[in-house]
């Protein structure tokens, strides 16, 4: 029998989990015709390998190994996406989500509604066992945010947990961000028309086995996404980051300038100085933040790949101050022609430094 339900599981170093989880899942969904896809990033403990097993023993599990990719986001639009029954779900490897809410949920997609949200945040809902009181911050202030930005009506638009129509999710999986975590509420904000939404509660549980994956980068991430949709998509996520780590150039500067000062230096070396440690820490904060993807290692690599970086940005100055020039003469307004050629350098050292210096193959 055809699947009714497909559960979509991301996986990154779950090895220890996932017999566990499928035998919950299992006992479950009794009387659904369900089927799996692990979608593994080709995980160092070889979780897609033993999926790959299960899948033997179990037709109704797949795997789905990615490899030179990572992302939970991405991940989970493959799965669905290489899902064909006519509902899907996503949620975690690690045992956190409460997997006996999943025939309700179901119950409500059959009832109407697109999605359904497995939500920590409502009534019969908890966060307190899985959740540190920083993640619990954290995840409430996120929420708030997004709620903010997105323009949302319910709660837990955080959750990994979810369920939602297949037709929806292939309508506008091109306009979905691969990066980072929060795969739900891109998928609201990108859906074509408002989506009929419902929230079944769970206790979020602690992690089975394992640890877990999100940290700073992704909360990072997170924060693009909300910006890249504030934008209506028209700018993109890294571009957004190499422009904040720009300007938090400027503070670097202007330390960096006035510290030299002090210790008694001409303007014009000071100002140099600054210059030179402005660009090379951002240098090292678009290495690890910005191109995180594309990350250049080694002393020689990164020795290299800053010589160019210099370049770039040496170009991007004289295309910044040409332009501001230009303007300036023309309708001799300052702030204007000044904040032109601020823009015109970001673009240019953005466009030449995912060129040429964070290539990707
Ligand atoms: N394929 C793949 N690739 N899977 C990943 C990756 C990745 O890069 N990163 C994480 N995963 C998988 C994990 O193996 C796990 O099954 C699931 O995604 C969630 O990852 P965790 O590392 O356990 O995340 P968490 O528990 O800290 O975060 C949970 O709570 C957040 C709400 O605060 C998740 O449910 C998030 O989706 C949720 O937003
Ligand atoms: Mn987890």
């Amino acid at each position: 029998m055809a699947a009714e339900l497909s559960l979509v599981i991301p996986t990154f170093n779950e090895s220890a989990n996932l017999r566990e989880l499928l035998r919950r899942v299992d006992a479950a969904l009794a009387g659904v015709v369900w089927e799996m896809i692990v979608v593994d990033d080709n995980s160092p403990d070889g979780t897609w390998r033993l999926a790959k097993e299960v899948a033997l023993e179990d037709p109704r599990v797949r795997c789905l190994r990615r490899v030179n990719r990572r992302g939970l986001a991405g991940a989970c639009i493959e799965g669905m996406l290489a899902s064909s029954a006519p509902v899907v779900a996503v949620m975690d490897a690690d045992l956190q989500h409460d997997e006996r809410i999943l025939p309700q949920m179901l119950e409500k997609i059959r009832g109407g509604a697109d999605l359904v949200v497995g939500s920590r945040h409502v009534e019969g809902g908890s966060a307190d066992e899985g959740f540190s009181a920083r993640r619990a911050f954290i995840s409430r202030f996120a929420t708030s945010m997004a709620k903010k930005a997105l323009n949302a009506q319910f709660n837990d638009l955080m959750s990994g947990f979810f369920m939602i129509r297949r037709a929806i999710v292939d309508a506008c999986a091109p306009d979905l961000t691969p990066a980072g975590f929060k795969i739900l509420a891109d998928l609201v904000a990108s859906a074509p028309k408002p989506l009929r939404v419902e929230e079944v509660g769970y206790t979020f549980r602690e992690r089975h086995a394992g640890e877990s994956k999100l940290d700073v980068k992704v909360a990072l991430d997170f924060v693009g996404l909300l910006l890249n949709k504030a934008s209506g998509g028209r700018i993109p996520v890294r571009f957004i980051f190499f422009a904040l780590v720009g300007a938090s150039g400027v503070g670097v500067h202007m330390a960096t300038l006035y510290a030299a000062l002090a210790a008694g230096v001409s303007f014009e070396m000071a100002q140099s100085l600054a210059v030179l440690v402005a660009m090379t820490t951002n240098f090292f904060i678009n290495n690890a933040i910005t191109y995180r993807d594309a990350k250049i290692k080694g002393f020689g690599p990164l020795a290299l790949g800053l010589l160019y970086f210099y370049a770039v940005c040496a170009i991007g100055a004289v295309a910044n101050v040409g332009i501001a020039e230009f303007l300036f003469h023309r309708y001799g307004l300052v702030t204007f022609a000044a904040l032109a050629g601020v823009v015109m350098g970001s673009v240019w050292n953005f466009a030449l430094s995912s060129l040429f210096v964070w290539r990707k193959e």
